[in-house]
């Protein structure tokens, strides 16, 4: 299946623009992609779409999309397995609003699917968007190289698996008590891991070299903690309205460890202006060719929804 190459354009300026039409392009080769059916489990296959379809942001699929430029990645492999991404991190997202989870009623301004549906319902969505993500990766439209398609899933299986998202969202309902380390180690875990797939995809599509690989895998560590720690932020000072989900404090209230209930306000946003600092300075290598993604670091850490 050919997947649509490009999006409408608008008036934004170049960094949202091409933001904006990554999310856009992204939406419409998920709409693709996702399952249509009759029948009983039709009613699945609404609720993955509504998980997925919904309006969110395509951080990941961009930054994989953007870094494809930088190594001229084939932007039809990127795209896909940008899109299997995409359904991943939608699944943990199905799964993280759950009762048993973080117990919250709305999601990318919409209800969260258990609430829209029902909570059985939501568990088989996440799950089958996990099935869809690695159906995604092993079709040979994706790659014609079977071993790039084999390293596609597996690096993709250790992000989200227990070693990975899974493993860093067990530690976060443990809760890692007054330590740093343990939390950066969550962290690292349950968002670190599926922001790093993102740059991951287009270092096995194409041929990069060693030194800007590393360059690529240290920026994703620090923008992917950074982007964890920007979250817990917003969890306190956010606007629900802008944010589409609950704030308040509520994580604090749920007795949850991170860098703001450790550190405090203050020295958090210090920690995310650091790391994005320290980020934007990996790009030196890439020069202006990695302009849009080094101007992406300020812009995604300063989100306010
Ligand atoms: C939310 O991710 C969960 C975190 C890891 C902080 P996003 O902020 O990327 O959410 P969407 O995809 O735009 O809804
Ligand atoms: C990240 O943490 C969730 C996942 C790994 C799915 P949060 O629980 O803080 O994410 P939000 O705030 O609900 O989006
Ligand atoms: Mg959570
Ligand atoms: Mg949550
Ligand atoms: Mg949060």
């Amino acid at each position: 299946m050919d997947l649509p190459l490009t999006a409408a354009n608008s008036d934004l300026p170049p960094l949202q623009r091409r933001m904006q039409e990554t999310a856009d392009l992204v939406t419409m080769a998920l709409d693709q992609l996702l399952p249509r059916g009759e029948g009983p489990e039709s009613r699945l296959m609404e609720a993955m779409r509504y998980a997925v379809l919904g309006p969110g942001k395509r951080l990941r699929p961009f930054f994989a999309l953007e870094t494809g430029r930088l190594f001229d990645a084939d932007p039809q492999a990127v795209l896909r397995a940008a899109c299997a991404l995409e359904c991943i991190h939608a699944y943990s997202l199905v799964h993280d609003d759950l009762p048993c989870m973080d117990d919250d009623d709305v999601r990318r301004g919409q209800l969260t699917v258990h609430r829209a549906y029902d909570e059985a319902t939501a568990v088989l969505a996440g799950d089958a968007l996990q099935s869809v993500a690695f159906e995604i990766l092993s079709h040979e439209d994706t790659h014609e190289d079977p071993m790039i398609r084999c390293e596609l899933m597996m690096r993709l299986a250790q992000a989200s698996g227990a070693q990975g998202m899974a493993g860093g969202q067990m530690i976060d309902l443990i809760g890692v008590t007054d330590d740093l380390g343990g939390v950066a180690r969550m962290q690292r875990l349950k968002t670190g891991a599926l922001i790093g797939y993102a740059f991951e995809i287009p270092l096995i599509i194409a041929d990069a070299g060693e030194k800007e690989s590393h360059a690529l895998i240290h920026f994703a560590q620090d923008v992917g903690l950074a982007y964890q720690i920007a979250d817990d932020l917003l969890d306190v000072e956010g606007d629900p309205d802008l944010l589409g989900k609950a704030a308040g404090g509520k994580d604090a209230e749920k007795g949850k460890t991170n860098f703001v209930t450790l550190l405090g306000l203050g020295e958090a946003k210090g920690k995310v202006q650091i790391l994005s600092e320290q980020a934007k300075a990996r790009l030196d290598i890439f020069g202006s060719s990695a302009q849009i993604l080094r101007d992406s670091v300020d812009f995604v850490l300063n989100r306010q929804n």
